[in-house]
This record gives structure tokens, C-alpha cells and sequence, in this order.
């Protein structure tokens, strides 16, 4: 370091305390040396949260919050606005990107029980990120003011008027803010969008971040690297974050960005699975679509709710086959954290709970047909199932060793 930066930063360092932090988080951060491909996804969970706030500024520029203008101000984004078709497909894009980065992001969490002692909090940070995401994606869904987000809205929103003696009447109303979807609603799901929801993420994603970094990183062997450490005090399975894991993570930002882009160029649309065909219309309320879906990552939970015939019943069968993830961390009771070391009936159990959500999802997307209804009553089943078995599973299962150092 030159002899000014030097003094510069001291000087910065005798006010905030900036040296500290790097050290901290970054270049005295000891992760495991053990990380595999399963250890990108949070870093491009990141990097998918900033491409998201970027290009919404820059959507908000043009865009029109009013149920006459919306529409076409979209249209004028995508043909008028210099980049602006750039900036939106992006943005639509970014939406499906960050459903896949955060599913690996959670399964890897699940396949090396990162939730477990002393990691609850990191998980469950993780999963209110999972709500404050869905509740980002559906409002900005309704933005564009076509077919599919009028009526998706109206599906979701009247979900809220199973609840019985009258309460579920007005929320609905409260949601609203009308007694159809209007322009009341439309603007409060803009500022809801725009500001409210994702100052709640990046609070969300600080909090994530530094509850991890304050008890360390699990690795795909479960090991605890803290338990064996140099006369240094470091970890002997630990390396400096930065550069390792920095120069590791750009390798992937690298590969995801060429995915990325890939798609948002060639295929924004993606066959009608990111943006979807009802959406080329302008909203009309007195014209419902034939077929009305959400976009992919919701419809696991969409099949669950239609599996159940009686609509309190899918709504509570929903909400439950979320809030039980928040639950995971005393369901699994094992002490052995890597699937590796785990044994044969816990990985079938969580084999099959993977196969039901994306057998779910697939249904959730199609029309409803009675064989379809079928397999998706078996799914749901499957899915609750997986933590009923976890739970009597995790008790008495037969664990390999767990080596006391990282393997290769
Ligand atoms: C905006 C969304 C999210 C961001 C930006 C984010 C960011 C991160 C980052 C940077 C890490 C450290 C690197 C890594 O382990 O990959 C991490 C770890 C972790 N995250 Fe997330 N995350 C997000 C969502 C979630 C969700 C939805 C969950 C689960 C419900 C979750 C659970 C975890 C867990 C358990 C770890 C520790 C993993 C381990 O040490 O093995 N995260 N997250």
C-alpha cells in the first residue's frame, strides 16, 4: 500500500470502522476449504438481489404506477426506452434467476443440515428472506397490468376470503383497497414493491450474513473446522475467505452470468414458464383467461392447495407446507449434519420430498385434470410426509463416523 492510501485509511479507520470489517467478514474470515458447487449459490443469491434493485430503478423511471397508463408503459420500456428492453427482461429474468439460485441455495441447506445447531438463526433469517421474496415476486407481478397479472392477483388475493365469520372478507378488502383489483391496488403494490419489500430483504440479507459469519460456515462434511485450530487460533480446515473464496465465487458469477444472459437474449420468454402469454394482453376485469397459473416457482404450493377440495382446507395446507420449514431445525433431530454421513432411509426420505416438490410443480402449472389432482394429493402427501419421517427417522438412524477433518 502506498504511503497515502495508508495514512487515508487510517485515518478512515480512526472514524468507521472499515479495516475491522474487511478483516472480519472477508480477509480473516475462515471458511471451510471443503466447499463444492453447492457453496455458490449464495453468493449468487447476492448478486441476483443487486441486478434486481438495479434494473428496477431504472424500470421505475418509465414505468407508470396507473391501472389506464401500466401497460403501456411497459410496452414503451420494451420498444421506446433506449435498453429498456434490456433493462426489463433482465428484470423478468432476474425474477425466475433468483427462484433457482435460492431452491439450490435452501437444498444445499438441506443436504448438508446447514440448519441445525448453531446455524437455526442463519435459517431462519433464510426462510423470512423465502416470504419477503414470494411477497416481492407476486406484487411485482400485478405491475404490468396484464391478464395474468390481474387475474393471478384476484386467485391469490380472494385465497384470503376462505377464512371464515367475515374476516377473510375484509382482508381481502384491505388488500385491495377497493372491492376489485384497481388502480388503489396497483399502486400500493407498487410502493409495497419498490420500496417497502426490498428494504425488508436487504435488512434480511444483512442479518443472514452476519449470523453466519458470527458462528462460521457449515461444509458439504458437516464438520465443525472450530473445533481443531492452529496455536494461531485458526482453524486447520479453514481458509481466508478473500482471496479464495472470492477469486472461487467470481468463477461462478462468471458462468451464471453467461446462463443468464444467455436466456434474457435468446429465450426472455422461456416458452411462456417466465413470462407468460396472457400476460401480452392489458388487464381486462370483465374478461377472465381460460387458464389461470402463477409463474413456475410458485406452483408447487399452488398444486398443494388444489389438492385439497375444500378451500380453508388448501389455503391452511399452503401456508402450512411453508411454515413447517421454519421448523426444520428441531424436526431433524440428528447431530450428524452431512447427508454423507447419514443413513440410507434419511436419504430416500429426502430424495422423494425433492422428486414431490418438483412433481408438484409441474402439476401446479397445468390445468387441472382428476389424474392430475391424483398425483398431486400423493405429492402433498409426500412432501408433509418427509417431515413426519424426519422427525421419528433423525431419532434413531444409523450414522457413518463423521471424520474429525474435512475430506476432498
Ligand atoms: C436473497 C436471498 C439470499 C441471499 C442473498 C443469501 C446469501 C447467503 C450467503 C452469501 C451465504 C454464504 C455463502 C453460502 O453458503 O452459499 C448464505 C448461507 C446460508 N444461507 Fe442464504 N441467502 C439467501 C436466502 C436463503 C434462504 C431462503 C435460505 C433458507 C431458508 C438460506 C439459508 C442459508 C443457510 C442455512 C446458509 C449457511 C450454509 C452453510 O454454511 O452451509 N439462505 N446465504
Amino acid at each position: 500500500m502506498g504511503k497515502r492510501l495508508e495514512s487515508t485509511m487510517a485515518w478512515i479507520d480512526d472514524r468507521f470502522p472499515a479495516t475491522k470489517m474487511w478483516e472480519e467478514h472477508l480477509s480473516k474470515y475462515y471458511a471451510p476449504k471443503n466447499f463444492n458447487f453447492w457453496y455458490y449459490f449464495g453468493s449468487l443469491a447476492l448478486l441476483v438481489l443487486v441486478i434486481q434493485i438495479v434494473t428496477g430503478i431504472f424500470l421505475t423511471m418509465n414505468y407508470k404506477p396507473d391501472g389506464d397508463l401500466a401497460f403501456r408503459s411497459v410496452e414503451y420500456i420494451m420498444r421506446d426506452v433506449n435498453w429498456g428492453w434490456l433493462i426489463r427482461y433482465m428484470h423478468s429474468t432476474g425474477a425466475s434467476a433468483f427462484f433457482v439460485v435460492v431452491y439450490l441455495h435452501m437444498f444445499r441447506g438441506l443436504m448438508y443440515g446447514s440448519y441445525k445447531k448453531p446455524r437455526e438463526l442463519v435459517w431462519i433469517f433464510g426462510m423470512l428472506i423465502y416470504l419477503a421474496l414470494m411477497a416481492e415476486a407476486f406484487m411485482g407481478y400485478l405491475l404490468p397490468w396484464g391478464q395474468m397479472s390481474y387475474w393471478g392477483a384476484q386467485v391469490i388475493i380472494s385465497l384470503f376470503g376462505a377464512i371464515p365469520f367475515g374476516i377473510g372478507d375484509s382482508i381481502t378488502l384491505w388488500l385491495k383497497g377497493d372491492y376489485i383489483i384497481s388502480d388503489a391496488t396497483l399502486n400500493r403494490f407498487f410502493a409495497l414493491h419498490v420500496i417497502a419489500v426490498p428494504l425488508i430483504l436487504v435488512f434480511l440479507v444483512i442479518a443472514h450474513i452476519i449470523a453466519l459469519h458470527e458462528v462460521g460456515s457449515n461444509n458439504p462434511d458437516g464438520v465443525d473446522i472450530k473445533k481443531l485450530k492452529n496455536e494461531e487460533g485458526i482453524p486447520l480446515d479453514g481458509i481466508p475467505f478473500h482471496p479464495y473464496y472470492t477469486v472461487k465465487d467470481i468463477v461462478g458469477v462468471g458462468v451464471f452470468l453467461i446462463v443468464f444472459f444467455a436466456v434474457v437474449f435468446f429465450a426472455p420468454e422461456m416458452g411462456g414458464y417466465f413470462l407468460e402469454h396472457a400476460n401480452f394482453e392489458p388487464a381486462d376485469p370483465l374478461k377472465t383467461p381460460e387458464h389461470i397459473a402463477p409463474v413456475w416457482y410458485f406452483t408447487p404450493f399452488y398444486a398443494i392447495l388444489r389438492a385439497v377440495p375444500d378451500k380453508l382446507g388448501g389455503v391452511i395446507a399452503m401456508g402450512a407446507a411453508i411454515v413447517v420449514l421454519f421448523f426444520l431445525p428441531w424436526i431433524d433431530r440428528n447431530g450428524v449434519r452431512s447427508i454423507r454421513y447419514r443413513s440410507l432411509p434419511y436419504k430416500i426420505n429426502l430424495t422423494l420430498f425433492a422428486v414431490s416438490f418438483v412433481v408438484l410443480g409441474y402439476f401446479g402449472m397445468q390445468a387441472p385434470t382428476p389424474v392430475g389432482t391424483f398425483v398431486s394429493q400423493v405429492c402433498s402427501l409426500i412432501y408433509f410426509g418427509f417431515f413426519v419421517a424426519l422427525f421419528f427417522i433423525s431419532r434413531s438412524e444409523k450414522t457413518k463416523p463423521v471424520p474429525a477433518r474435512v475430506t476432498h
